[in-house]
């Protein structure tokens, strides 16, 4: 694909349209516009990829343009944008723009919002972000194998106005099972792991390569994107040294704070923006610490300072808060609650690796399902006659309790919306967060507010993807 051009063809577009076309505040976020719109092309293809770089080969992937993450697609909030997705695979594919608020049919769940893209074949989407924040795209067709295998992107909806920080960054951060000779591993799909955390990798990368040291100056101020692409594997970041400032989560502001414990907890498919002010000594090196799973802690990446200091003429304030996105406010008080069960599973809680076995069965009698919502398991990527668990009334405001009576933990995603965590085991959440992945531990319970403003079928499921084609998932109707 070729962005500058487009880029350029559509701000040109713009201006031959005549400037100041304002937008209508009646229509809903996601209802076209009548601004110019801007192509852009990408392919589902396989390729090489250096994820582990020097002088070990090259590792085959699956990836947009061939590439590992694929290329990061930069659109505005509120301008129109057709992305057409040409699938140079073998196998049928869709693309999912994971946490923005779409038309349902551009949604990319096969079987369900669309008929797969055949190989050889193409699909357009259209839609209008309403949202600016840190998004991402991913394939919600064989999602085990072609997510495993590389495919995804960074999606970032920029805002109108610059947030104002020196330099901005953009971690992808995967998870990858690789063999000696740094080739995937096979094996997905395998039920034991199905039933347990999902396909942990053994190899974890940014940006589609082992991280190198992230070179920094001493006094700057950065804005660092987080993505979490793996197909299961939990994060949780230490920054040794410095005081992170999460200003967003899943691409949504929030009042900027700093994490709980000091760990930015980063399930898989959550964004969170931090703003870092490197407050670090010149010349030093800090670690940057994944301690999720007991005994497994890792460096993930060191921020290294060089010699400069980056000259100021006043001191730094204070982050500011991010704007706002066009968000519908849930009525809590007149909101219809649901409770969603989420079963399943081993019974242990032994972790990954370390050898340790189950101590319990399979849950229930669900035939191959290892997890279920409500005694029900949707299985797979996405196909037809999905039957809605629940159907939601347009325009009305809900709560739905995703109560985990599993031994694991479950980042859970709605598709269509953001919802508000608004509360935890039952009582009220003191910070109330925009998100559209939440992570549900172990035995606890969460409590998600939204207003059911987008119709159609929606998918809801766990974003391990072992989980979710193993049964954790469901689909919510709004009309
Ligand atoms: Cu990120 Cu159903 O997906
Ligand atoms: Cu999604
Ligand atoms: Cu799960």
């Amino acid at each position: 694909m070729n962005m500058d051009s487009s880029f350029a063809m559509s701000r040109r577009s713009v201006l031959l349209a005549g400037a100041g076309i304002a937008l209508t505040t009646a229509t809903a976020p996601w209802a076209a516009g009548t601004a110019a719109v801007r192509e852009i092309r990408i392919a589902a293809a396989p390729g090489q990829a250096p994820l582990v770089g020097g002088s070990r080969p090259q590792t085959d992937v699956l990836g947009y343009d061939g590439k590992v993450p694929g290329p990061t697609l930069r659109l505005r909030q509120g301008e129109p944008v057709r992305i057409i997705v040409e699938n140079k695979l073998d196998q049928d594919t869709t693309v999912h723009w994971h946490g923005i608020r779409l038309p349902n049919a551009m949604d990319g769940v096969p079987g369900l919002t669309q008929p797969p893209i055949k190989p050889g074949e193409s699909f357009t989407y259209e839609f209008t972000p309403p949202d600016a924040g840190t998004f991402w795209y991913h394939p919600h067709a064989n999602s085990l194998q072609q997510l495993g295998r590389g495919l995804a992107g960074a999606l970032i909806i920029e805002a109108p106005e610059p947030f104002a920080v020196d330099r901005e960054i953009l971690w992808m951060i995967g998870d990858w099972r690789l063999k000696p000779d740094a080739q995937i591993a096979g094996g997905f799909g395998n039920s034991m792991e199905a039933a347990m955390s999902g396909r942990v990798g053994n190899t974890v990368t940014i940006n589609g390569a082992l991280p190198a040291d992230e070179l920094v100056h001493a006094g700057e101020r950065i804005r660092l994107r987080l993505i979490n692409s793996a197909l299961a594997r939990i994060m949780a970041l230490r920054f040794e040294g410095h005081r992170p400032l999460i200003v967003a989560i899943d691409g949504q502001p929030c009042d900027p704070h700093e994490p709980e414990g000091d760990r930015v907890l980063l399930g898989p498919a959550m964004r969170i923006d931090v703003v870092l002010d490197m407050s670090g000594e010149p010349g030093r090196r800090y670690r940057v610490i994944d301690d999720f799973y007991d005994d497994l802690a890792y460096t993930l990446v060191h921020l290294a300072y060089d010699d400069k200091t980056m000259a100021r003429a006043s001191p730094l304030e204070t982050a500011g808060n991010l704007p706002r996105n066009p968000l519908p406010q849930p009525d809590l008080a007149a909101a219809e609650r649901h409770e969603l069960a989420l079963r399943g599973g081993m019974m242990s809680g032994a972790m990954m690796g370390g050898g340790g076995m189950m101590s319990g069965g399979m849950m229930g009698g669900m035939g191959g399902a290892a997890w279920s919502i409500n005694g029900t398991s949707m299985t797979g990527d996405g196909h037809a006659d999905m039957l809605p668990l629940l159907t939601l009334k347009l325009g009305r405001s809900y709560v739905l309790t995703l109560r985990n009576e599993t031994a694991w933990w479950h980042p859970m995603h709605l598709h269509g919306h953001s919802f508000l965590v608004v509360g935890r085991n039952g009582t009220s959440s003191p910070r109330r967060e925009w998100s559209d992945t939440v992570l549900v531990p172990p035995k606890e319970s969460v409590d998600i507010a939204f207003v059911a403003d987008n119709p159609g079928d929606w998918m809801l499921h766990c974003h391990v993807t072992d989980h979710q084609m193993a049964g954790l998932m469901t689909v919510l109707r709004i009309a």
